[in-house]
């Protein structure tokens, strides 16, 4: 726990001390009419962008220029094995072994073509839970799944579901449905932090749990990706994904990240849907071969990818990789545990903090519940020059990022949040 103060001189001596402080004046933050910062606490929706991002990208688009087709292999980065240029490093971020993570395709896609080999119904084991409360387009593929199979969607999706009154998911509810229903469950597909609440879930807990139900278990972790330690590889999960627009800082609608644990890497036998880029890459050229499966994530892949959005992602990799995820956590709570003590101090009884408490359970996000207020609430907030977003019906998500996010940012926003409640 810190020990933190009121005041504004207080969040400016916690910048001083901060060492990752000047990672800061590595990006790009967005500014209102004067010129001044906006306070940008929407990470959680989209990234800022690195100002060595341009150059990463500058550097393909002139070898693409210079050499043309020969930059596949003579480009500074040659672009024919790009994506392993991303792989340790990516793997690093989400706690994994570099054969077990693959840069591909975007999140949603991922998932069905996680779900292909991950979700193998059978008449007696066919259905899917997933949290009540999961992103919609988590919830479209799941279903979507159901009925590609044959099976009815309401009925095939079991959802795991806050009690009333409250709205985190408690994992004695999750082992009550397992008992009941775990020889129906052929998939446990979960947020891994939860886009609404910013729960941080156990993903070990859930893999262990959904594993002794003959389950297979896969995380959506695009709200974790970049934001906590998920160690995905220890998780012993089936399989995750995540974007690289958020919390990893590489561009609008830029590729998204695959994970399938080692144990999969030579199943040779699991369903899957192949292209040419999921051929051995010794023999890829010969174009007559018989399909030849390459061991690992890599194996997924589908087609040869696009080498401008994974220079963006190199950009921002390489700034993870030198500040290294562990002092990225550390200010991370420290940040996201001054702004929970900064609210707390507002004292209003119409403000609730749902994300949890424990900084264990959660990312840098604070999802702040405003009984009584309508979209008005986020207007005036932006108007002010405060970038988060509103959720319906009374849910402000604010995420400070540790790379870029200051305490006196986070100070500004209680600040203003407090006069327009005020007014
Ligand atoms: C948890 C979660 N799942 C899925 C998506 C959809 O992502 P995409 O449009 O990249 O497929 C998002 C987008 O924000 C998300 O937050």
């Amino acid at each position: 726990m810190f020990d933190y103060k009121s005041g504004l001189d207080f969040a400016k001596e916690l910048d001083q001390k901060d060492t990752l402080a000047p990672y800061r004046n590595q990006f790009h933050i967005p500014k209102d009419q004067n010129g001044n910062d906006l306070i940008y606490l929407c990470g959680n929706s989209l990234g800022l962008q690195p100002k060595t991002t341009k150059a990463y990208v500058n550097q393909e688009l002139e070898d693409w220029a210079n050499l043309g087709v020969e930059g596949h292999t003579e480009a500074r980065h040659p672009w024919l094995p790009y994506h392993e240029f991303l792989a340790e490093s990516m793997a690093k971020v989400v706690g994994a072994k570099p054969i077990e993570v693959v840069v591909m395709n975007t999140l949603t896609a991922n998932l069905h073509f996680m779900m292909v080999s991950f979700y193998q119904p059978t008449p007696e084991r066919y259905k899917i839970l997933i949290e009540a409360d999961a992103f919609p387009s988590d919830k479209y593929a799941v279903e979507s799944q159901l009925r590609h199979h044959g099976y009815d969607d309401k009925e095939g999706v079991i959802l795991w579901k806050a009690r009333e009154g409250e709205e985190l998911l408690r994992y004695e509810d999750l082992e009550a449905i397992l008992e009941k229903h775990g020889n129906e469950i052929a998939l446990i597909m979960i947020g891994g932090v939860n886009y609404y609440t910013g729960q941080y879930f156990d993903l070990k807990k859930i893999t262990q749990l959904g594993h002794l139900y003959g389950c297979m278990v896969g995380f959506d972790c695009a709200h974790g990706a970049g934001n906590v330690p998920l160690n995905l590889h220890d998780s012993g999960a089936d399989f995750a994904v995540w974007c690289t627009y958020k919390y990893l800082n590489s561009g609008p609608g830029s590729l998204a990240g695959a994970f399938v644990h080692e144990r999969h890497a030579y199943n040779k036998n699991l369903n899957r849907f192949t292209g040419w880029w999921s051929h051995n890459k010794q023999t890829r050229f010969n174009m007559r071969d018989e399909f030849d499966q390459l061991p690992g994530a890599e194996g997924w892949q589908l087609s040869n990818p696009p080498i401008l959005s994974m220079a963006a992602i190199r950009a921002s990799l390489d700034m993870f990789n030198e500040v290294g995820f562990e002092k990225l956590t550390e200010k991370s709570r420290k940040l996201t545990g001054y702004f929970e003590f900064l609210i707390n101090e507002l004292n209003n009884e119409h403000i609730k903090i749902i994300t949890p408490k424990s900084s264990d359970e959660r990312g840098c996000q604070l999802s702040i519940q405003v009984k009584n207020a309508d979209k008005t609430l986020h207007q005036k907030l932006t108007e002010a020059g405060i970038i988060c977003d509103w959720r319906e019906p009374d849910v402000i998500r604010c995420a400070p990022v540790p790379l870029y996010n200051s305490f006196e940012d986070v100070y500004k926003m209680v600040e203003i949040l407090k006069a327009i409640l005020n007014e």
